[in-house]
């Protein structure tokens, strides 16, 4: 029943998130568009994998991360969220995974970014080298809404970023940042046009993986402190961990399912 149960969640798995090689260009899609890409355990699995095969695979030598339908995608699945903090979540959370694969990936990772990038949508781009968005783009990290704290090393990356001032805005408020702003506040690079998104991604990616590999790797490893990260991320983990079991989430949870605004001035 449990190996039944484990087949049917790859499959969805499989089908949720495109992964597709072609020359030196490993892709991810992300591709469950009715729920706005919102990211299942099974998902975070499948990411997770694609960036471990990027990382082992010498003839890959670039990661595109990009979606399907019309957002990037909605966060974590509130669902998921709601389990955990029901005392009923996965035995193994392929998040970690995801993240650390994040923090540890030498080889360059390109971003398409079009409509909502929630919560992980955003941060995830924290640990991409190259972001293209359109102007529609909207990056959110709505986590003290949602009674959670920063993750993905989003904590020590944002403000380093785009400075205090802002990232507790994005974070406390969950303000929205549009594509023309991401670029200016330095969160992406290029503003494209929805109809030429994948296809710049795509060519940045091409010119990345022409150059040489070991110079590439060498500029990551001095630009990027990926034990740094990591720590962080464990740090955050920590207490995303206990958030996600307080009262105060549940009630963000349980809101979201009966879409309705949460009440928190019941806690103190
Ligand atoms: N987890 C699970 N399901 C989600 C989801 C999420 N993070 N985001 C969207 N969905 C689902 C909705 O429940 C809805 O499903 P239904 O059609 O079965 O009811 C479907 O995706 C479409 O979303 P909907 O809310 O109808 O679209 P919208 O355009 O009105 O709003 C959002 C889109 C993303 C603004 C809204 O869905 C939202 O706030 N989602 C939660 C985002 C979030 O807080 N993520 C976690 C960050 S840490």
């Amino acid at each position: 029943m449990t190996e039944h149960m484990n087949l049917h969640a790859a499959q969805h798995a499989t089908q949720h998130v495109l992964v597709n090689i072609e020359g030196p260009i490993l892709t991810l899609s992300l591709n469950r568009p009715d729920k706005k890409n919102a990211l299942t355990n099974a998902m975070y699995g499948v990411l997770a994998d694609g960036l471990q095969r990027a990382h082992d695979d010498s003839s890959i030598r670039c990661v595109v991360i990009e979606s399907v339908g019309d957002s990037f995608t909605a966060g974590n699945d509130l669902s998921d969220f709601a389990s955990i903090s029901a005392g009923s979540g996965p035995a193994v959370r392929h998040v970690t995974r995801f993240l650390h694969g994040l923090a540890a990936a030498d080889k360059p990772i390109v971003a398409a970014v079009h409509g909502l990038a929630v919560g992980v949508g955003t941060t995830m781009l924290l640990h991409c080298d190259v972001v293209c968005v359109t102007e529609q783009a909207r990056l959110i990290t709505p986590f003290v809404n949602l009674a959670l704290v920063p993750e993905a090393a989003s904590s020590l990356l944002l403000q380093a970023r785009i400075g205090y001032a802002r990232a507790f805005t994005m974070i406390a408020l969950g303000e929205p940042v549009d594509g023309k702003t991401a670029v200016e506040w330095g969160l992406a690079r290029y503003l494209v046009a929805p109809e030429s998104l994948r296809a710049k991604a795509l060519a940045v990616a091409h010119s990345l993986a022409e150059k040489p590999i070991g110079a590439l790797r060498a500029t990551k490893r001095l630009m990027r402190d990926s034990a740094l990260i990591a720590q962080t991320m464990d740090r955050e983990s920590e207490v995303f961990a206990e958030r996600l079991k307080s009262p105060e989430a549940a009630e963000a949870f349980r809101a979201f399912a009966e879409k309705r605004a949460p009440n928190f001035a019941q806690f103190s």
